[in-house]
């Protein structure tokens, strides 16, 4: 069900907005070639919001004329990137990868994401310093999205060599997650234009742009939360843990919260730490309801975001002073803790499955005491909380009630009677 809706909300994200992003620098070469990104924020948010002197219109149309080329190859190649997203999720969903297709597609990915990556890069480089307040911050966002973007994607190709599905899927999962930010940046944009009238848009850009900091990372970490195997997701329950961790989370909104509110004003406006506290709380929601061990990593790194922001900031203030650096740091700092628990779940993972250590220590010690038969792969499940169906090999997929039992060999499935079947066994 959750896969559906993941899919179906990718599919209607790529299909409306691959057709803007492929044409919208068409009118540096095609003089009177239509602006559909603009057209579409007029409509939201009136013609001021789109074309006035508050818009990226106003303020970056010479900028992409000058460097057409450059931006010309990265929209292209990145609405190429979207669409063969789009064609490997569907690809997977129909179970036909991994295969020759999967690795078809998989490569043209990589390439369409290294060269428009690269060409945004050359723009960041070449095209004039905008003295317009946060957009110090918004740039080095930028350049930290195209790097991870492309450091992902590289990690993502390590793992496949190494055959390491697991870490193929997450490293690339989350690369697709900061691809996406792209198409995410100009809805949320838009949206606002039409919600919050008051607001320019390049004020709702730096907003959209706060919230993405968050959920972008964020989403990929769940992701792999949420579908890594059982021992990935670290062997005993975390539940004990996350009152701790929310604590030091909450006590760490406060202060930038605090920080920004003591500084409000134009430069550094105390409504702007709100857009990243909100996805904040949907993402703790998340956890509270979440599978203990699978999660509390999660938890913890997302405790950790508020801290993050405020050592970027502490970071890069002698160069960019108070106010904007604050800014930089709800722009940049999130994805460091997020990204890192990915890391730090598949490193455990690794270290786990060396022989003699952890999980494979586990397996071999209950394969000789119960001495029969094959360990099942959910062996350990019974250290990480409650089993759930979704865990189970021979769960039912609707009743809770209904588990596999201790281990593999003993599995049931959602049908049997246990008790009535030894019995015959011993008749
Ligand atoms: C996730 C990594 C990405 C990075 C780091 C990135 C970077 C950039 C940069 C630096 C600019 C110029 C912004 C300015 O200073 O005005 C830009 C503009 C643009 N990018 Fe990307 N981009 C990314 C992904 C994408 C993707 C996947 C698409 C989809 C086609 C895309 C479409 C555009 C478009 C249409 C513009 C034109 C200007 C605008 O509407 O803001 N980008 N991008």
């Amino acid at each position: 069900m959750v896969r559906r809706v993941v899919l179906g909300m990718l599919a209607l994200l790529v299909v409306g907005y691959v057709p803007l992003a492929a044409t919208s620098m068409w009118f540096t070469v095609l003089p009177g070639f239509p602006r559909w990104q603009e057209d579409l924020d007029a409509w939201l948010g009136g013609h001021a919001y789109a074309w006035g002197s508050g818009s990226v219109a106003a303020v970056r149309t010479a900028a992409y004329v000058d460097h057409r080329v450059a931006l010309l190859v990265h929209t292209t190649l990145g609405a190429v990137a979207l669409c063969l997203l789009l064609a490997q999720a569907l690809l997977l969903r129909r179970g036909g990868g991994p295969g020759s297709l999967h690795r078809r597609l998989g490569w043209a990915y990589v390439g369409a994401v290294v060269v428009s990556m690269l060409a945004s890069f050359v723009f960041l480089l070449r095209a004039p310093h905008l003295a317009v307040p946060g957009q110090t911050g918004f740039r080095l966002q930028l350049w930290l999205l195209g790097l991870s973007t492309l450091g992902t994607v590289v990690l993502g190709v390590l793992a496949s060599r190494r055959g390491d599905r697991e870490a193929h899927r997450a490293w690339l999962t989350l690369s697709a997650c900061f691809l996406l930010t792209a198409p995410l940046l100009r809805l949320l944009w838009s949206t606002l234009g039409a919600l919050v009238p008051g607001h320019t848009m390049l004020t709702n850009l730096e907003v959209s742009a706060v919230a993405l900091a968050v959920v972008a990372p964020g989403t990929g970490a769940a992701l792999h939360a949420w579908t890594s195997s059982p021992v990935a997701r670290g062997g005993r329950s975390g539940r004990g843990v996350l009152l701790p961790v929310a604590v030091v989370g909450v006590v760490g909104e406060a202060v930038v919260l605090l920080r920004f509110a003591a500084l409000d004003g134009p430069a550094t406006p105390a409504l702007y730490p709100w857009f990243h506290v909100v996805p904040m709380l949907v993402f703790g929601l998340v956890i509270a309801r979440g599978r203990p061990a699978a999660w509390a990593r999660l938890g913890v790194a997302l405790a950790v975001v508020p801290w993050a922001v405020l050592v970027v900031a502490l970071a890069l203030e002698p160069w960019l002073g108070t106010a904007e650096s604050l800014r930089a740091g709800l722009m940049c700092g999130p994805g460091f803790p997020l990204v890192a628990s990915v890391g730090v779940a598949l490193a455990a993972r690794r270290s786990d499955d060396r022989p003699g250590a952890g999980y494979c220590a586990r397996m071999e010690q209950s394969n000789r005491e119960q001495g029969r038969g094959e360990i099942s792969e959910v062996d350990n499940l019974g250290d990480g909380g409650e089993i759930e169906p979704g865990d189970s090999v021979a769960g039912h997929p609707h009743d809770r009630d209904v588990q596999e039992g201790a281990t593999g060999p003993d599995a049931r499935t959602g049908d049997q009677d246990q008790d009535r079947d030894q019995d015959r066994t011993r008749r």
